[in-house]
């Protein structure tokens, strides 16, 4: 999707911008069409998580931060039962009806469907939605894990939402969002990239815990970027892989629990627990299991690292990390890998790794201030040589999560 890598400009001029082709739909204040009241905008931001991969759905912990890629809705509530929404990143205009919603009647196989499914599960969690009619803009680079589904999601959530009516907090209605992709759109996705999207505060990460539904905020240390490359990989094996690996981690669940009384989900499993079970589990389950539980360890230590500002031992839990996601949990490739090596041989790049579900995506790497640009330069001279793809660089920041943005919202 070549539209979805543009320039990311200053939330006034794309609330002018956007607003602007809103009034220019034909009859945007036509009839039934929201023909009083101001235009209402609302954002949701996109995410890159830092660290705690292939965790969220074992009940375990992650560490997202909401970024300034963003897609925004402009819209105007009107009475009828419907959303109608134009794409101006796909340029097409889609619409769907509040009756009959439901996974069985499940429509278009297009991006309304993430909207839909927004709709589908509020209202099945008994929550009032309204009809609007609106625009819809994105700059978060579509199909690269970094979570445009979920920023879709958490964008039509407030659009959706009654105003004055009670909101859940973010955990929650992340939760409501990540249902709606799970049973509408059949994407069997955890929680991270919902709650990320909803819950993001500027300038944090935030500490996630996948079993209650909780999260803290942990600041990002002054003098280090966030710096995400996209290696522009296919994700195709993506969703199967996913959904393997999931059932790999439940049948490790299901065979220590056996012996274990009380264990329910990985989470519950420390290192001496999985060496003592280890002769019960097939040794592709034994590699994804000791993925899970040391990942969630190097998630607290970095949380730690982070507010310690230990760059050493951020450059090792990232290190560390992405090699478990590549040859316990098998996730990572070629592309990765190569993105990966590149990044870590600049100097000023203090650690890197890939992010999100993996087989293609992005990295993400901590990069001390003023080496940026040494490491889009090295990427760009170095990848497209060794894999033949054409890779992306983007210098992002923490942003807060979704929300309204102008009245009406
Ligand atoms: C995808 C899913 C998330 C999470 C990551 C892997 O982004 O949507 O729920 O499982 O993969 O950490």
């Amino acid at each position: 999707m070549s539209d979805g890598h543009r320039g990311n400009p200053s939330t006034a001029a794309r609330a002018v911008a956007l607003t602007a082709r809103f009034e220019a739909l034909p009859g945007a204040r036509g009839a039934g069409a929201g023909a009083s009241g101001p235009v209402a905008l609302v954002r949701a931001p996109g995410r890159v998580n830092l660290i705690g991969e292939h965790t969220d759905y074992n009940e375990g912990l992650v560490l997202p931060a909401a970024i300034d890629r963003e897609v925004w809705i402009a819209f105007a509530p009107w009475d009828r039962p419907e959303v109608e929404l134009t794409s101006a990143v796909f340029g097409d205009t889609r619409s769907f009806s509040f009756k009959g919603l439901s996974p069985e009647t499940r429509g278009t196989k297009s991006w309304i469907d993430y909207v839909a499914a927004t709709a589908w599960s509020m209202r099945d969690a008994g929550l009032p939605v309204r009809g609007f009619r609106g625009v819809i803009d994105s700059t978060v680079p579509i199909g690269s894990g970094l979570s445009s589904s979920a920023a879709l999601e958490m964008a039509s959530s407030w659009a959706l939402a009654v105003p004055g009516a009670p909101r859940p907090d973010a955990g929650a209605m992340a939760a409501i969002a990540q249902r709606g992709e799970n049973r509408y759109v059949g994407v069997n996705c955890g929680i991270m990239d919902q709650f990320a999207s909803a819950a993001g505060r500027a300038g944090h990460a935030l500490l996630i815990d996948c079993r209650i539904n909780q999260f803290k905020t942990a600041p990002m240390p002054a003098g280090l970027s966030l710096v995400v490359c996209e290696t522009g990989s296919s994700r195709k094996l993506e969703a199967s892989a996913y959904n393997t690996r999931r059932s790999e981690c439940e049948l490790g669940v299901k065979l220590i629990a056996e012996r274990e009384p009380g264990v329910k989900a990985l989470r519950d499993i420390d290192e001496a627990m999985l060496e003592r079970n280890r002769d019960r589990l097939p040794e592709v389950v034994a590699r994804r299991c000791e993925h899970v539980v040391r990942e969630d360890a190097r998630v607290m230590a970095t949380v730690a690292a982070l507010a310690d500002g230990d760059l050493e031992a951020l450059g090792q839990l990232f290190a560390a990390s992405h090699a478990s996601l590549r040859d316990l949990y098998e996730v990572s490739s070629a592309e990765l890998d190569a993105m990966v090596d590149i990044a870590v041989a600049v100097p000023g790049v203090v650690a890197s790794r890939m992010t999100g579900a993996g087989f293609g995506g992005c990295t993400v790497s901590l990069v001390k201030h003023g080496a940026e640009e040494a490491l889009r330069d090295a990427v760009l001279a170095q990848y497209q040589k060794r894999t033949g793809l054409e890779p992306r660089v983007y210098i992002v920041a923490a942003v807060d999560g979704a929300g309204g943005v102008k009245q009406g919202a």
